[in-house]
């Protein structure tokens, strides 16, 4: 399995057919694709001899009045996932960022894909800026599946202390998590689905967790009420942690540890003045 950028129609044909196997919705055709290689970004592939079967696509783009990479989709298909391949896309996308003089490749991604969390926190360091409801609007995604399409951007500060010792050194270790509060009771219901059974939304604890389903497509597909009450639910606990000063600081992956549960963590950086007058 190779990545390289990608340069051919018959390679931007490859990922209108991905985008359309994994979100049902054409985010970039081959023309722009070509447009944006040659002029206004980058767009990288992962092959399997030349078989396309992953994709990355960004765009030179401006943020807080600076110069960035703005990655608007990455996809890699189903039975090529858990392989690497969507890590090494990003590490390959870097390099040639890094060699542009780029200091920050953002792109957004939703906080209930635990997979997701586990390559954007875990992996690669990036940061979670900001939380931003029903981002792309009605988006007629099959990955979404009619729940509203809310995002965290993230900024990942590629050339960054942090950054650099993460990919050297691997997942940062986040400490026992057993007895941090958490902004969500959880329990798995008689259909085997994962539900809130209690938020609590006050807390004012350093550390706080905020669980997620670690499989959230199937979910979607299975209980589309169930996925929309978590997606209004982990809504309010995101936005309103964030007004009072919470930050994401990492991501605990499900694992026979966790008992294949997931956690964001929640670190408060504001002080309790703060906090008090809100
Ligand atoms: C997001 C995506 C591109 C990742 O590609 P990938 O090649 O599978 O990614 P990687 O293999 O590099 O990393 C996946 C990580 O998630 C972990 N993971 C797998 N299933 C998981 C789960 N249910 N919960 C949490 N982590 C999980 C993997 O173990 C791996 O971590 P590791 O490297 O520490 O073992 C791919 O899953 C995809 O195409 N998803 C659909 C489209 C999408 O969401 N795109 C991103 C937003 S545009």
């Amino acid at each position: 399995m190779q990545i390289q950028l990608l340069r051919t129609f018959d390679e931007f044909s490859a990922c209108e057919r991905l985008q359309d196997e994994v979100w049902g919705t054409l985010g970039a055709g081959r023309e722009l694709m070509a447009v944006t290689q040659k002029y206004a970004g980058v767009v990288l592939g992962a092959l399997v001899g030349k078989k396309v079967v992953g994709f990355l696509y960004a765009i030179l783009a401006r943020r807080h009045g600076r110069l960035i990479h703005w990655s608007h989709m990455m996809a890699v298909r189903e039975g090529f996932r858990d392989l690497g391949l969507g890590f090494r896309m990003k590490l390959a996308h870097r390099n040639i960022a890094l060699a542009e003089g780029i200091q920050s490749i953002c792109w957004t991604y939703d906080p209930l894909q635990s997979r997701n969390a586990t390559l954007n926190l875990t992996r690669l360091a990036a940061e979670v800026e900001e939380y931003v409801p029903n981002c792309y609007g009605p988006f007629a995604s099959t990955i979404e599946r009619g729940v509203p399409s809310d995002r965290f951007v993230v900024n990942w500060r590629i050339a960054s202390a942090a950054v650099i010792r993460r990919l050297k050194d691997g997942p940062a270790n986040l400490g026992a998590i057993a007895d941090t509060p958490r902004a969500n009771l959880t329990r798995v219901n008689p259909k085997g689905l994962l539900e809130n059974v209690r938020l609590d939304v006050r807390l004012r604890a350093p550390r706080v967790l905020v669980e997620i389903p670690a499989q959230t497509d199937t979910m979607r597909s299975k209980a589309p009420e169930l996925a929309l009450r978590w997606r209004m639910e982990t809504r309010r606990i995101f936005q309103h942690s964030f007004a009072v000063g919470y930050r994401v600081a990492g991501f605990v992956s499900p694992t026979a540890a966790t008992a294949q549960k997931c956690f964001y963590v929640l670190d408060r950086k504001r002080s309790r003045r703060a906090l008090a007058s809100m």
